[in-house]
């Protein structure tokens, strides 16, 4: 739909002559007023196009928003890159082993939206996006506002660069830096994936940071590397991770349930009186939505102390 809506836009605006695809399509009572030029009456059709494609993908936004609302506690990574740059044969690597679960939640949510499983850390979702290129028109940017807006709600991003193209990769990656931020998404953390090493002879590599920033090197086609991108994005969720401690005098049933649903538990003890003690490891977002659930236990017995915190 956006594709489209752009290419109409985009050619409502040259169009002089040349539409004669469209005489074929009428035929129909009142498709040419009395008087109506050839010209116009292509212009009208267009129009009338135009507005049917961006009711629908008004609509498509809505659900989009819809579910983004819905998954707002999970993490999202996205995948920003030049055109052709590998976004999208990382995104069916990264992705693979998951393609067939189709029960999974957010599996089958959208073609460009996946769950991606992490080691140490809680699943997050993957994003592909569009292409950025030089100079992206703006109504362009408009047209794919709802792949934008995904970039902008993402926790991390991972810029895709084609590192066999020497010459022109500092052009690519400042080009797609200055969409990010006209998009708003400039300050967002980064991992930089130097991808294609197939075509360089540079070895699969994640090198310890020195306080720049992180870059993995990998070939998202042979799939040399990719281990080390899921590790490095692991580790970052991972630091958002942190294990808790529950002591209550009893155990209340939905609260157990949701611990064991939202986190992972490492320990569960009851004592002899009934008492309950339970190890767990949260993130953050999940820790969020265990708060209705302490608070819906007995919170007499519940003071906020009985969590606590360990290393
Ligand atoms: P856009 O949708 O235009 O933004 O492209 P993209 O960034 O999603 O790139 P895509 O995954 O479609 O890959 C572009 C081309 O690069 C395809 O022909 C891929 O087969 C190729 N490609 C992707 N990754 C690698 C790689 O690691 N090595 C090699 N040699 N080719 C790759």
């Amino acid at each position: 739909l956006q594709v489209e809506l752009a290419q109409l836009k985009h050619l409502s605006t040259r169009l002089v002559r040349g539409w004669t695809h469209l005489e074929r399509q009428k035929g129909g009572i009142g498709l040419r007023g009395p008087g109506e030029s050839q010209l116009e009456t292509d212009r009208r059709l267009i129009r009338v196009r135009i507005r049917l494609l961006e009711a629908r993908l008004e609509r498509s936004v809505k659900q989009r928003i819809n579910s983004r609302r819905n998954r707002s506690e999970t993490p999202t990574v996205a995948l920003v890159g030049y055109t052709n740059s590998g976004k999208s044969t990382l995104f069916n690597a990264l992705t693979e082993s998951e393609v067939f679960a189709a029960d999974l939640l957010f599996a089958t949510l959208d073609s460009t939206l996946r769950r991606l499983e992490l080691p140490d850390s809680e699943p997050v979702i993957l994003v592909d996006t569009v292409g950025f290129v030089r100079r992206l028109p703006h109504a362009l940017v408009a047209a794919f506002r709802s792949t934008l807006e995904e970039v902008r709600s993402a926790s991390l991003l991972l810029h895709v660069v084609d590192s066999s193209r020497t010459d022109e990769r500092q052009m690519m990656m400042a080009q797609v830096n200055g969409v990010l931020d006209d998009i708003g998404a400039g300050d967002i953390p980064q991992i930089e994936v130097m991808n294609k090493i197939d075509l360089t002879d540079h070895a699969p590599a994640h090198p310890a940071g020195n306080g720049g920033v992180e870059r993995v090197w990998l070939s998202a086609h042979s799939g040399s590397g990719v281990d080390l991108l899921r590790s490095a994005v692991g580790q970052r969720f991972a630091a958002s991770r942190m294990r808790k401690t529950l002591h209550l005098p009893r155990c209340d049933g939905q609260l157990r349930a949701g611990v064991f649903r939202l986190g992972q538990v490492r320990h569960e003890h009851f004592d002899a009186d009934g008492a309950w003690q339970v190890e767990f490891d949260i993130g953050r977002g999940e820790l969020a939505r265990l708060a209705p659930l302490l608070a819906a236990a007995d919170t007499d017995t519940l003071p906020t102390s009985a969590i606590t915190v360990e290393q």
